[in-house]
């Protein structure tokens, strides 16, 4: 219960990595805001049936006005807001060459700007009180990877403005990083099964030094310890959670 009364907000919470944080944040005591595109009321179900407690609101983090009706839900529903998990994030994957730039504008709108409402709404509200937990989800992608400009760029955008958002908040008690995961068993990846035959997902697991994809819970566990008071001296930091993958 690392994280007892602790108010959180996961976006993209309705599904996969996002609902693997929650369920995570909800196990060691935090109240959490499940934020998605969709009402998650089935991941509220989840979490209320084991005696933890949540709530569930519709958002687009791609819309500013959105991203801060948010933050005032969970500041009105459980009375402040410690930790802002921005993990909602979309891919539209294909070769630079002939990327459509309304594939590049989506992309960026959800994962690099949505990322930024989220980090300054919560920032918002964070710095009158002194303390905050800001977990960014990019991805090991960001390095660049083939077939993802799009991704990698906004998400190589995430590591800056997540180093950025840490030193301008360090001395206000907030801490903010950010988590790459490698290749973590979500819809946003089982669909490479379907490529020739599950081949492209064989080939995509001799790349895994430990030779399996990661779980949801694997990247909660990482953002309930940075949520912690544990991690109270750390910030700033982009850390791995592939498997060895990512180097
Ligand atoms: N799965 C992986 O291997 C992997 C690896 C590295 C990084 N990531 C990152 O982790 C995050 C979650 O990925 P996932 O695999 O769980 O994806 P997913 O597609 O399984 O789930 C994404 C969730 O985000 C929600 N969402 C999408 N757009 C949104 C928006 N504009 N506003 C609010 N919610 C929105 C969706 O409704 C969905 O519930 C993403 O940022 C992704 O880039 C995933």
């Amino acid at each position: 219960m690392r994280l007892k009364d602790k108010v959180a907000i996961v976006t993209g919470a309705g599904r996969g990595l996002g609902k693997g944080i929650a369920l995570k944040l909800a196990e060691e005591g935090a109240k959490v805001v499940i934020a998605d595109m969709n009402l998650a009321e089935d991941v509220v179900s989840e979490i209320t049936e084991k005696g933890q407690t949540a709530s569930c609101i519709k958002v687009n983090v791609a819309d500013q006005a959105e991203v801060a009706a948010m933050v005032q839900f969970a500041a009105d529903t459980y009375g402040t807001l410690d930790i802002m998990v921005n993990n909602a994030g979309i891919n539209r994957d294909g070769m630079l060459h002939k990327m459509p730039k309304e594939n590049w504008d989506t992309v960026i709108a959800v994962d690099l700007t949505g990322t930024f409402y989220g980090t300054q709404e919560a920032l918002k509200y964070m710095r009158t009180k002194n303390y905050g937990r800001i977990i960014n989800i990019s991805s090991g992608s960001w390095l660049g990877n083939i077939g993802q400009a799009n991704y990698a760029a906004a998400k190589a955008g995430v590591v800056g403005l997540t180093k950025t958002a840490a030193r301008e908040n360090a001395k206000k008690g907030i801490t903010c990083n950010a988590i790459c995961p490698g290749f973590i068993e979500t819809d946003m990846t089982l669909k490479l099964k379907e490529v020739n035959d599950g081949a492209a997902w064989e080939s995509m697991m001799q790349r895994i030094p430990m030779g399996y994809a990661g779980k949801p819970s694997d990247v909660g566990n990482m953002v309930a310890f940075l949520a912690s008071d544990e991690a109270a001296y750390i910030t700033s930091e982009v850390i791995n959670v592939g498997g060895g993958m990512i180097v």
